[in-house]
């Protein structure tokens, strides 16, 4: 079974999937990382030469490949929901927790990360600060549509986080899909 991470930009899924890996010995796979080792080229420029729709279509390529996998912590992009195809697969291939954050934490996160100007290029023509509010609000529906467990990251640390994480899937993992619950923290 993997760990699905999804979530806006900024939520912590790379952060936190990478203690959490460690803490469950699992290996652990970035989505947007692996997507841009397998093109050579940053979503910032497969974004210049495609626009967003190229990138879907590769995002779309490697969720299916990902999804291959057995036993990992995968960190997914923020816009990975906008697809039904990756929902499918997601929902197939594991259990999937889905880190929110509130608007103003995430604006602070994404300009205080170093890799934004290469992998977050701008999504709509909005300033950063509403495209946030914005796709928010547009994606939130998506976002819990998918989720079999939902955790707030704007006031717990990482470390914290993932223990939370790690404590619902002990309590659930086992044969919760089928029971179709969902849980918050
Ligand atoms: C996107 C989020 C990015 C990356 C791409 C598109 C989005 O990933 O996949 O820039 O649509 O929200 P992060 O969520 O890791 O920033």
């Amino acid at each position: 079974m993997n760990i699905i991470l999804i979530g806006f930009r900024g939520t912590g899924k790379t952060t936190i999937g990478k203690m959490l890996s460690q803490r469950l010995g699992m290996e652990f796979i970035d989505a947007d990382e692996y997507l841009e080792g397998k093109k050579g080229k940053s979503i910032k420029d497969i974004f210049s030469e495609g626009g967003e729709k190229l990138f879907r279509e590769i995002e779309m390529q490697v969720i299916a490949e990902l999804c291959l996998c057995n036993d990992r912590v995968i960190a997914t992009g923020g816009g990975v929901v906008l697809r039904e195809e990756n929902i499918r697969q997601l929902r197939r291939c594991g259990v999937i927790v889905l880190l929110e954050a509130g608007a103003d934490t995430i604006y602070k996160r994404i300009r205080g990360d170093g890799t934004s100007q290469q992998r977050r290029p701008g999504l709509t023509d909005r300033g950063e600060y509403q495209e946030i509010e914005y796709l928010l609000e547009f994606r939130k529906p998506l976002y819990d549509k998918v989720a079999d467990f939902v955790l707030d990251t704007t006031r717990v640390s990482p470390g914290d986080a993932a223990n939370k994480i790690i404590t619902f899937l002990r309590a659930h993992a086992l044969g919760f899909k089928k029971s179709n619950q969902k849980e918050r923290s």
